[in-house]
């Protein structure tokens, strides 16, 4: 049995958490969130004790591991201190706001020698993942175009950026695409070097006055010469909009968006197919819907992983290059120009 304490009781901890209590060898041991009563509604709904603070929690040897679900800011420094205490660590994605704390988590994981991931769900969506094993199984041959569509249907990151903007602004890039970041480095059979973003603020001018934008097209490019082309905007009128395409020297793979019923209208002008997978049309968390499978599978992956003591699909180390891809979008639009990745 793995046990678990949950850091932030938000939305993602209540969600992890129930992958837990669902898995047969994993349970919630400990619940710890600034807010106690946060704390205390998720730990009574899952039979766990709550913490005051991280290091009582993690001083409690009854937690084998943690689930970190609380923003950005707090990550490396949660990771840096559950790898100090030998426990294993899901780390929700970014796993920091800049390099040196992404580079201080990746030292201390691996000094330690916990087992870590981190939360790139996307990797584990049905037809992602098939996607994925086909290209590394070679069956486009050698990979040449990868192009992701990343599109929300709402602005949901408002609140979020006027927080983050005080710490790491860019909540577009650092949120969101840092997920493409992830996927196109699983598509790519070599690591992007070089990354090129043009980035406005179309959608929500509240946005644009605090200085982030909402619209962005970013190109990657590896040493080997292949591409990487992502397109993000925080608003579309017909759902959540997540496609995936990669073009190789031997053919074309491609994952395309799933309507959220199979109902096909067939009128005299043509036929119409049902709005693509979001959940209810003005709900807030419609990558709950899509990724209703990706979840509770990449949640199983790490406990299963930790139960037979093999390395998770994806690591802290994997969230240390996505935060590179960042650092570098981030500085390419500062001085709009392509810039290097750093090492
Ligand atoms: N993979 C995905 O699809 C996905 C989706 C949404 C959010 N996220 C990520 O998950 C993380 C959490 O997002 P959320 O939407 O659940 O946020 P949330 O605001 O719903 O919950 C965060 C919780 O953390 C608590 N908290 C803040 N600082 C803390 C600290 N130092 N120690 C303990 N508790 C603390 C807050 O009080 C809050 O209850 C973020 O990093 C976000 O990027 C991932």
């Amino acid at each position: 049995m793995v046990r678990f304490c949950i850091f932030g009781a938000g939305q993602m901890g209540k969600r992890h958490a129930r992958t837990l209590a669902e898995h047969p060898n994993a349970s919630v041991r400990s619940v710890c969130d600034l807010l106690p009563t946060a704390a205390a509604t998720l730990a009574a709904q899952h039979d766990a004790i709550t913490m005051p603070n991280m290091e009582t929690a993690l001083a409690d040897p009854e937690v084998d591991a943690v689930v970190i679900t609380t923003p950005a800011s707090s990550h490396a420094e949660l990771v840096v201190a559950a790898a100090r205490a030998g426990k294993a660590i899901f780390c929700e994605k970014p796993l920091a706001e800049d390099i040196p704390n992404a580079r201080t988590a990746v030292a201390e994981v691996k000094k330690a020698g916990v087992p870590s991931f981190m939360g790139f769900m996307k990797r584990f969506e049905p037809s992602h993942l098939a996607l994925i094993q086909a290209v590394r199984a070679g069956d486009v041959g050698k990979v040449e175009l990868v192009l992701l569509t990343n599109r929300d249907p709402k602005v949901t990151l408002l609140d979020y950026s006027r927080e983050t903007h005080k710490t790491a602004p860019y909540t577009l890039l650092r949120e969101s695409t840092v997920h493409d970041f992830d996927m196109a480095r699983a598509l790519l059979d070599d690591e992007p070097v070089e990354v090129y973003v043009a980035a406005s603020n179309l959608v929500e001018p509240e946005i644009g006055r605090l200085g982030e934008v909402d619209a962005a097209l970013t190109t990657l490019k590896t040493d080997s010469g292949a591409l990487c082309t992502i397109n993000n905007i925080w608003r579309t009128t017909y759902g959540y909009d997540q496609r995936v395409e990669v073009h190789g020297s031997e053919g074309m793979l491609r994952a395309e968006n799933r309507p959220e019923t199979s109902l096909v209208r067939y009128t005299a002008e043509g036929a119409l197919h049902d709005r693509l997978l979001s959940g209810p049309p003005d709900g807030a968390q419609f990558y709950f819907h899509k990724y209703a499978e990706a979840y509770p599978r990449e949640m199983n992956h790490f406990v299963e992983s930790l139960a037979k003591g093999s390395p998770p699909l994806i690591s802290v180390e994997d969230g240390y290059r996505s935060q590179l891809l960042v650092e570098a979008a981030v500085e390419s639009l500062k001085t709009n120009r392509p810039a290097r990745v750093a090492e």
